[in-house]
């Protein structure tokens, strides 16, 4: 029975614009509950487990999961509280459902499911990070395909056309590791604590990038990224120190390091651009807060002539007012409705 009038109800959703959506985040160390209503967010609520994961040095995946769902209850309550509305005045219930954690994203997953169910309204499912993407159209509203998307999270580092709104082509990807992955395991080299992202850059603002490190598939006619490279660099470079006997300026290497890593990214956008003609570029992922890639950016809109959009810090990383537009949009394009059978994936593909 439910299954059909949550279909019926999807069907007639996806002529309308003024309708909430509960969204729920749960795939790493966040749990996030928002109220949107198309690109915009009544409300946004982050429970972070940063604070618990710190001591390890990383998300620990059994501990991420048991404070999903001591959070999860009060996260969702607190959102809808903050947006002013009740249960019944939701209209769909939206989930990421992967890539992630598999434990915790089953926590989110099966809230979801519970709460649909329950308030007899369809179950969209959102690919987390089809949903970082996502958070630039909240940030820009009148942002509509096809743009570039320079994708720079913990999982991934690519270059994607966004063609439409359920419709990525991947350009350019990571043949190793991932920027954020990068930066926080020279942070952990650098005995900075977890997430190592915004550590760097802090530190960062104090140094002068004085040292040469290595920027992968640098001056080469691809999209595609290595930062194995450049990590394995800075770490040898702080090992020969050492084996000196040598002061290290930690400054100067999280800047030379940020320096590099960034170059990287804006250079592969300068080829993807030129390569595309596409004339607006958005950031997406945990990376796009760092306000030098954000700057450096700019630069690259200023000097070919195309719009910069990046979200806000809260929406760059992890949190459900996202999940909540990327289901918005699906919804629209008759996409995205999962059945209550909806079960989580530890790895979704991007396209
Ligand atoms: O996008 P995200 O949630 O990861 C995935 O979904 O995969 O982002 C987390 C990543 C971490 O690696 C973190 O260190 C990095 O984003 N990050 C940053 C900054 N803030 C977060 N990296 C560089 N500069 C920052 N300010
Ligand atoms: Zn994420």
């Amino acid at each position: 029975m439910y299954e059909e009038i949550a279909a019926k109800k999807f069907k007639g959703l996806q002529s309308k614009d003024d309708y909430l959506i509960l969204a729920i985040e749960s795939s790493c160390d966040e749990t996030s509950a928002a109220v949107t209503r198309g690109r915009d967010v009544l409300s946004l609520v982050i429970a972070s487990q940063i604070e618990i994961h710190k001591r390890f040095g990383g998300v620990v995946p059994e501990i991420a999961s048991r404070n999903h769902v001591s959070a999860i209850r009060n996260t969702v309550d607190e959102a809808l509280k903050q947006a002013n509305v009740s249960p019944s005045d939701i209209s769909a219930v939206a989930v990421t459902y992967g890539a992630g954690l598999l434990g915790a994203l089953l926590v989110g997953v099966s809230y979801a499911k519970a709460l649909a169910y329950a308030m007899n309204v369809p179950l969209i499912k959102v690919n987390h990070v089809r949903g970082h993407i996502s958070a630039n159209y909240i940030a820009d509203k009148s942002l509509e395909p096809p743009y570039l998307c320079l994708l720079a999270s913990g999982g991934h580092t690519a270059i994607v056309e966004v063609v439409g709104y359920d419709d990525v082509k991947v350009i350019g990807t990571t043949q190793d590791d991932a920027v954020g992955e990068a930066f926080d395991k020279v942070a952990r080299v650098l005995g900075l604590p977890y997430p190592g992202g915004p550590e760097i850059e802090k530190l960062a603002k104090d140094g002068k990038p004085t040292i040469d490190f290595p920027k992968g598939f640098h001056n080469k006619n691809t999209l595609d990224f290595s930062y194995s490279g450049l990590k394995t660099s800075v770490i040898n470079y702080m090992h020969t120190a050492a084996q000196k006997g040598e002061e290290v300026n930690k400054a100067d290497v999280a800047c030379s390091f940020q320096k590099s890593a960034v170059g990287v990214m804006t250079e592969n956008v300068e080829k993807a651009l030129l390569k595309t003609g596409l004339k607006t570029v958005v950031i997406a992922g945990g990376v796009a807060s760092n306000k030098h890639l954000r700057e450096e950016m700019e630069k690259v809109g200023k000097k070919h002539g195309v719009n910069v959009i990046y979200p806000p810090l809260k929406l760059c990383t992890d949190n459900a007012a996202m999940i909540g537009a990327c289901a918005y949009n699906l919804i629209k394009e008759g996409k995205g409705r999962a059945s209550l059978d909806l079960d989580a994936s530890a790895s979704v593909s991007l396209e």
